[in-house]
């Protein structure tokens, strides 16, 4: 495999290299930078802290709040790396913007802390010097003994956020939540939502319904079952019930609707024991088997099932109940063990590109048992977002991510946010040549405010000068380019979700 030399440093560059320098360390050339890219082995607790950032443009005087996101962020402890994009110890970030001072009609400040979170994973490899738990894609040899899964727990996909009790979480994909302070971003133990359920698998991809009721799942790869939460807004669980089910060996995300959960269970088949080292080896499609929907009555859990042509995803944005029908919108990942099997961080994207996700539209009609699959035209699209009180509910709004055809084909990810807003055409922003864009997020105007007004948020990095940007810009224009953004005086490692909490 060819790498060239520029993207090969930027895309290292961009997944944590770029710390070294903030953190102690000194940049070293170029050609250097695989191997300096993860000997960050300073302090735990040593949180970046940008101070007071410039803005650059003029910043929404009413986007008052935080941002948080979080992401892999260390792959490398005492000579022993991992190199898959989902492997990696979770770093949270959070960007704060905070009122001006009335009295001097000064802008609103905006600034940025960062900080690894101190699961109990990291905590003991820290002990012993070096990684010592097997991840997503890598087996580690000698491993110690599990107690459970939460030994594995990075911290590092998500992050639920329950501002009316002032909490929040950073969520992985097979283990329980992560309590972490909202101020101080220290992580303050796991969550345990009812006895029963301590220790179990609680998904990164819950979902907050406008009642704020927070409905969530957990699976283990091969156990042919998805265990249910459904937490009151009071942060008590209400009830937990397991679902048997085929297929239930990847379930990355699911959707919420006033009267019903969705399923989206893809062929994609765990054939190892959890626990014994590196899942991903031990994954297979299925080519004979259908895309499976379990559409489950949340009154009493009886579950409907669909059928539908294969295809594989991480991401669903929406479902919601209308005119006897369900609707499910979702990024479709046509060959997702392709993409699993490539996400590496080693390096520009050194093998073919998987086919192309595509957005996608069910439409379940539960009185005659029909089910449907659309793909409208948009592809090169990921990282859905919609209104966060709009969980269950019908939406025209959604954030997307998308990668253009001219994006460097040897840097992996995205380059281009786009809103979609009914059926009008896409506003795309392209961040153009350079930049990786991240996750963006909608932030309506106000609790009340019609859907589509008020803000999309993000971060972007930009390989070559090694800075993390971020962009805020008007919802109903994004093809206007950025209201405004800020620049960290450093690069932050790219991270993968973010939940905005209005001050
Ligand atoms: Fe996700």
């Amino acid at each position: 495999m060819t790498h060239t030399h520029l993207p090969r440093r930027a895309v290292l560059a961009a997944l944590g290299a770029s710390l070294l320098p903030v953190l102690g360390h000194s940049a070293e050339a170029p050609d250097a930078w695989r191997s300096s890219y993860t000997p960050y082995n300073g302090p735990l607790k040593a949180p970046l802290a940008s101070g007071p950032l410039p803005v650059q443009g003029r910043w929404p005087e009413a986007l008052q709040g935080t941002l948080y996101r979080v992401g892999p962020a260390r792959r490398e402890l005492g000579g022993v790396a991992m190199d898959h994009w989902f492997d990696g110890d979770g770093m949270l970030q959070a960007f704060r913007f905070e009122q001006g001072q009335a009295s001097t009609q000064a802008p609103p400040r905006v600034s940025h802390r960062g900080a690894l979170l101190a699961t109990p994973k990291l905590t003991a490899e820290e002990a012993a010097g070096r990684l010592l738990y097997s991840g997503f894609a890598t087996t580690l040899p000698h491993a110690p003994p599990l107690s459970g899964p939460d030994d594995l727990n990075p911290a590092n996909i998500n992050l639920l956020a329950l501002p009316a009790r002032k909490e929040l979480f950073a969520l992985w994909e097979a283990g329980s939540a992560l309590a972490v302070d909202p101020v101080t971003l220290q992580a303050q133990g796991f969550k345990a939502w009812s006895p029963e359920t301590r220790g179990a698998p609680f998904s990164a991809h819950p979902r907050v319904a406008p009642d704020g009721s927070v409905w969530n799942f957990g699976y283990v790869p091969g156990s042919g079952k998805l265990l249910v939460y459904d937490i009151a807004p009071t942060g008590q669980l209400r009830r937990q019930h397991v679902l048997t089910t085929a297929q239930a060996d990847m379930v990355h995300d699911f959707a919420i609707t006033d009267r019903h959960l969705v399923f989206l269970l893809m062929p994609l088949q765990f054939h190892g024991q959890p626990g014994m080292g590196s899942p991903l080896p031990h994954y297979q499609w299925n080519d004979q088997a259908p895309l499976v929907v379990l559409l489950v009555d949340k009154a009493d859990f009886k579950v409907q099932r669909f059928e539908l042509p294969a295809t594989g995803l991480f991401h669903l944005a929406n479902a919601w109940e209308e005119g006897g029908t369900v609707q499910v919108r979702f990024v479709a990942q046509p060959d997702i063990l392709h993409a699993l099997r490539h996400l590496k961080v080693d390096g520009p994207r050194s093998t073919p590109a998987a086919p192309a996700t595509r957005w996608a539209h069910i439409t379940l009609t539960p009185a005659t048992g029909q089910a449907r699959l659309a793909y409208p035209g948009l592809a090169h699209v990921e990282f859905p977002r919609i209104h966060p009180a709009r969980n269950g509910l019908p939406t025209r709004f959604t954030t997307l991510l998308e990668r253009s055809a001219g994006m460097d084909a040897q840097v992996q990810g995205f380059d281009t946010v786009l809103t979609l807003r009914g059926d009008q055409t896409p506003q795309r922003h392209r961040y153009g040549a350079g930049w990786i864009a991240e996750e963006h997020v909608y932030v309506p105007a106000s609790p009340g405010a019609a859907e589509g007004r008020g803000w999309v948020l993000g971060t972007a990095y930009h390989w070559p000068s090694e800075r993390t940007t971020l962009s805020v810009f008007d919802a109903q224009a994004v093809n206007a380019g950025p209201l405004a953004s800020v620049t960290l005086p450093y690069g932050l490692p790219l991270g993968l979700h973010g939940q905005f909490v209005p001050a």
